[in-house]
């Protein structure tokens, strides 16, 4: 590991000093281009508190062929460059790369976006985290109950950036809901849209593929479990 001034890892750069130091990388395929392929697609999923950068180095190491960052807060990664120090660093060897955001609103997802797409190959929204503060907030699963906000957001964020923008959600009780929401984001320029396949309540209990399945044959794009 090469050593910086105070003994850290001099590879990993923090999001202010990303635009000085990361220069052009080799070109990276795009992970649409990836989940358009024939080839089994091997995908880190975003794992808030585990899948930041030294993570996604060990896993790339296995074979991982996409990795997502942990799920960001938008308005405070907006409003704060400390918050984006914290919240985000990358080095050259990151890509393809999918930074994943939680937000309320139109305009603090697209920012967020803006801000880290000259460093990700895709940007996701989460509309499927189920804990209680961010229900509360109306971040993560809250999101499911409004799917005229969600296509506002992906539309808002494909506008602003050149990178192909996905959500990842989990399954309404009534599947209706679901295909629903896959369809106004399919409309409003999702790339590709990840289904947890358990309802905002479920925690440990058996991935429903069924309800995956119906879902994925409701829409004409990609869906990924
Ligand atoms: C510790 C932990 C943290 C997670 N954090 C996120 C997150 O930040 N964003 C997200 O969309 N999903 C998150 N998830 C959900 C996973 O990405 C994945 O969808 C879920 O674990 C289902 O896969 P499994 O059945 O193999 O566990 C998290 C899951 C775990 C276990």
């Amino acid at each position: 590991m090469e050593e910086n001034a105070d003994g850290g890892d001099a590879s990993v750069v923090p999001y202010g000093r990303c635009a000085a130091e990361l220069r052009p990388t080799e070109p990276v395929i795009s992970p649409l281009e990836l989940l358009r392929s024939e080839k089994v697609v091997r995908i880190c999923a975003p794992m808030v508190r585990y899948s930041k950068l030294p993570f996604r180095a060990l896993v790339r190491r296995y074979g991982c062929d996409v990795a997502y960052t942990p799920m960001i807060v938008s308005d405070s990664f907006v409003q704060s460059s400390k918050a984006r120090d914290v919240e985000f660093t990358t080095n050259y060897d990151d890509r393809p790369l999918i930074v994943q955001f939680a937000a309320t609103n139109s305009a603090d997802f697209a920012r967020a976006a803006e801000l880290v797409a000259p460093f990700a190959d895709g940007i996701d929204l989460n509309c499927g985290c189920p804990q209680r503060w961010a229900l509360a907030d109306g971040y993560g699963a809250a999101l499911m109950k409004k799917p005229e906000l969600v296509a506002d957001m992906v539309h808002g964020a494909r506008t602003r950036t050149s990178l192909p923008v996905s959500i990842k959600i989990r399954i309404h009780g009534d599947l209706r809901e679901t295909v629903e929401l896959c369809r106004r984001a399919e409309s409003a320029g999702c790339g590709w849209i990840t289904v947890h396949g358990r309802t905002t309540k479920q925690r440990a209990e058996p991935c429903n593929f069924d309800a995956i399945k119906i879902v994925s044959s409701s829409i004409k794009g990609q869906i990924f479990d």
